[in-house]
C-alpha cells in the first residue's frame, strides 16, 4: 500500500495566517487561519506593514495549533509547501522564511506555490468528481483571471483584468458608501432585498481580447453616481446601488466566462477566490450553467478566501511531479501563473 502523502502548507501572502496539515492533497486534518481582518479594519484596507508583522507574531503558533489539530508532529510530514507568490512582499517573505527554515531542519521537500494555483484547487477540496479540463475563473481582491485547467497544475491563462482585480472594485465601491472593509462581504449584504436593475452600470468590452477584463470605468461610474445623488441632495438606496453594481460584475463574468468555455469546446466550469463567496454571484452563474448544460463546480464559502488548504491541495500534485523547490525560493510579489 502507498504511503500517504502529508503536507503542511503555509499562506501569507496578504492579511491571513493561514497554516493546514492536507493528507493526499483531499483530506483536510487542519486548517488553523488567524485573520487579521480587524486590524485593518481601521484602516480602511490592508497595511502592508502591520500584515508582514502580525504574521511573524502569529506564525509559530497558529503552526503549532495546525500540527496539533490534524494530531501529527513534523516527524510525520512529508513535504512542506508555502505561498511564494502574488502577494505583499513582506507577508510572503515571513511564510517562505519559515517553511524554508522548517525544510531545512527537518530536510523535508519543500514546494513553492503559486496563490492562484491555490484558489483554482480549493475546488478539488470538496469536490471529488471534478477532473481538469475545465475553465476556471478566479476573481479575488488582487487578481481576475480566466484560467483553462488543462491537466493538474498545467494553466493556460485566457483572459485577465487590464486595471482593478474584481474584488478590489468591490472594495473600493464599498468604501465610497461607507460600508468598509472587507467591501464584498459588505456589498453582498447590502444588497440582499435590493434591486439589480435599479440603476444601469456599464459593462465593459475589452476590444482586443474578448476574454480579459475591466472594472475601473464601473468603479468611476459607481463613484459618479454617488457624487451625482449627493450634489443633488438626493438620497442614495444603498441595497439598490450594491445589488446593481453586483449585478454589473456578476454580468460580465459570466458573459467572459461562458463565451470561453463554448467557444473553446469544455462543458466544465469551476469559480475560484474571495469574489466568487458573493451569494449573487454564485446563484447566477450556477443557474447560467445549468441554463447551458455545463457541470458546475465552486468552493464553500470558506475555501474561496484565502486558507493553507488550498496550497497543500495544490502542492499535493506538485509532489507527486516531483516539483520541489530550493533553498533559494523567494517571495515574487508579481509572480505570473504561466
Ligand atoms: O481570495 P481572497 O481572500 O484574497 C486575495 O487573494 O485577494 O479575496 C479577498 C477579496 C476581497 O476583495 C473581498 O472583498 C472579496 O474577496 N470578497 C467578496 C466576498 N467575500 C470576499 N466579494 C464579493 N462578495 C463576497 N461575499
Ligand atoms: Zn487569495
Amino acid at each position: 500500500m502507498n504511503k500517504e502523502i502529508l503536507i503542511l502548507a503555509f499562506e501569507t501572502s496578504c492579511d491571513e495566517t493561514a497554516v493546514a496539515v492536507v493528507k493526499d492533497g483531499r483530506e483536510i486534518l487542519s486548517d488553523i487561519i488567524y485573520s487579521q481582518i480587524k486590524l485593518h479594519t481601521e484602516y480602511g484596507g490592508v497595511v502592508p506593514e502591520i500584515a508582514s508583522r502580525k504574521h511573524i507574531e502569529k506564525i509559530n503558533l497558529v503552526t503549532e495549533q495546525a500540527l496539533g489539530k490534524a494530531g501529527v508532529t513534523l516527524n510525520d510530514i512529508t513535504a512542506i509547501a508555502v505561498t511564494y507568490g502574488p502577494g505583499l512582499v513582506g507577508a510572503l517573505l515571513i511564510g517562505v522564511s519559515f517553511a524554508k527554515a522548517l525544510a531545512f531542519a527537518s530536510g523535508l521537500p519543500l514546494i513553492g506555490i503559486h496563490h492562484i494555483e491555490g484558489h483554482i484547487c480549493a475546488n478539488f477540496i470538496e469536490h471529488k468528481d471534478l477532473r481538469p479540463p475545465f475553465v476556471c475563473l478566479v476573481v479575488s481582491g488582487g487578481h481576475s483571471h480566466l484560467v483553462v485547467v488543462k491537466d493538474y497544475g498545467e494553466y493556460e491563462v485566457i483572459g485577465r483584468t487590464r486595471d482593478d482585480a474584481a474584488g478590489e472594485a468591490f472594495d473600493k465601491v464599498a468604501r465610497a458608501i461607507g460600508l468598509g472593509y472587507p467591501g464584498g462581504p459588505m456589498i453582498d449584504k447590502a444588497a440582499q432585498g435590493g434591486n439589480p436593475e435599479a440603476i444601469h452600470f456599464p459593462r465593459a468590452q475589452v476590444t482586443d481580447n474578448e476574454y480579459d477584463f475591466s472594472f475601473s470605468g464601473l468603479k468611476s461610474a459607481v463613484l459618479n453616481y454617488i457624487n451625482g445623488a449627493k450634489m443633488k441632495g438626493e438620497e442614495i438606496n444603498i441595497a439598490d446601488l450594491a445589488a446593481s453594481f453586483q449585478k454589473a460584475v456578476t454580468d460580465v463574468l459570466i458573459e467572459h466566462s461562458m463565451k470561453a468555455v463554448f467557444n473553446l469546446g469544455y462543458d466544465t466550469f469551476a469559480i475560484a477566490g474571495g469574489v466568487a463567496a458573493n451569494s449573487s454571484l454564485r446563484a447566477e452563474f450556477a443557474k447560467k450553467c445549468t441554463e447551458m448544460k455545463v457541470k458546475f463546480f465552486s468552493p464553500s464559502l470558506h475555501y474561496c478566501t484565502d486558507n493553507a488548504a488550498m496550497i497543500g491541495q495544490a502542492a499535493f500534485y506538485e509532489y507527486q511531479k516531483g516539483n520541489f523547490s530550493g533553498y533559494d525560493l523567494n517571495a515574487v510579489p508579481g509572480l505570473k501563473l504561466v
